[in-house]
């Protein structure tokens, strides 16, 4: 499966045109919480612009990673302000689930917000987006040399065709990536095929812990989010204004957590993370 290293030192296998547009397959009735979270009818998601909360289709999914491509330069100082930097604890309370000398893989890096601060581990960093990896390796590779670190691994990959085989990892976190998923339940699959048995999946995202909070983080997303991305991109049309349709169209706790038991998963809990902006998810693949 593993495809070997590409000319930026990646592991690759993908990405962007991929199999995945059949990822609609799997589709419910566009931004609707259906009681079954993997409903097997077929949906149109063309009055949702691609979306819904099992999964994006192709077409907006590639413009959804130019749109987070385009973040990269003020990625950390947006999250910060519009978290009025509480991703900071969030981050540490993801973290706080591995220990030093575990295999950890982060699915979604970005550009390495979360794997800088991954210490004493063996740590793999996967993302379909070669712009995020390189960042993230020139960030990483950095601070675990003065720590006298070995190098991480880097994957050029999406979530749902993980090139790695099973059984590798003892840690699989994802933070705000999951949402950005083509097909959530795909990648869930492979996330737990990789961890080892026992192994734990941790996902730090968006808060929507139901309806009515969704309703919350709309509002949040429609205006602070907003004003801030303005302020700091100082361009009218900045990532955020696209990005936000994400959220609209992700799905609630429970839906995500009936997805994860049917994946296989067991002791699968959510919850909000003060102040409620985001939700954590966790999971264990059987012993
Ligand atoms: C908002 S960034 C998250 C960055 C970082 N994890 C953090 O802690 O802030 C989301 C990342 O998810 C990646 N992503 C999008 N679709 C993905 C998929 N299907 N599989 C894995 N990663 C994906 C994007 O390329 C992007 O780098």
């Amino acid at each position: 499966m593993v495809s070997g290293p590409n000319q930026n030192g990646f592991i690759t296998h993908v990405v962007r045109k991929s199999k995945h547009s059949d990822a609609r397959v799997k589709a419910s009735p566009p931004n609707r919480q259906s009681p079954n979270p993997c409903p097997t009818s077929m949906a149109d998601r063309s009055s949702t612009g691609g979306f819904d909360p099992s999964g994006i289709d192709e077409e907006a999914w590639t413009e959804l990673e130019r749109q987070l491509e385009a973040t990269i330069p003020v990625y950390d100082k947006v999250n910060k302000i519009m978290t009025l930097g509480f991703d900071k604890g969030m981050r540490k309370h993801v973290r706080s689930h591995a220990k030093p000398g575990m295999k950890v893989l982060e699915v979604g890096c970005g550009p390495g917000s979360f794997a800088v601060d991954i210490v004493g581990m063996d740590l793999t960093c996967l993302d379909p987006s070669a712009e995020m990896l390189k960042v993230c390796k020139k960030r990483v590779d950095k601070v675990r040399e003065e720590r006298g670190e070995s190098q991480a691994s880097y994957v050029e990959a999406i979530a749902e065709e993980i090139p790695l085989p099973d059984n590798t990892f003892d840690r699989v976190f994802c933070l705000f990536s999951f949402r950005d998923f083509k097909d959530k339940k795909k990648g869930l699959e492979e996330i737990f095929r990789v961890l080892k048995p026992g192994g734990q999946l941790v996902i730090c995202d968006a808060g929507k812990a139901n309806w009515l909070h969704g309703l919350f983080g709309r509002l949040y997303m429609a205006t602070f989010v907003q004003w801030v991305a303005r302020i700091v991109t100082k361009d009218p049309n900045h990532p955020w204004k696209w990005l936000a349709r994400t959220y609209t169209h992700y799905g609630t706790h429970s839906y995500y957590k009936g997805v994860m038991k049917e994946v296989g998963f067991q002791n699968v809990k959510a919850r909000l993370l003060f102040p409620g902006m985001s939700s954590r998810f966790k999971a264990n693949k059987p012993e």
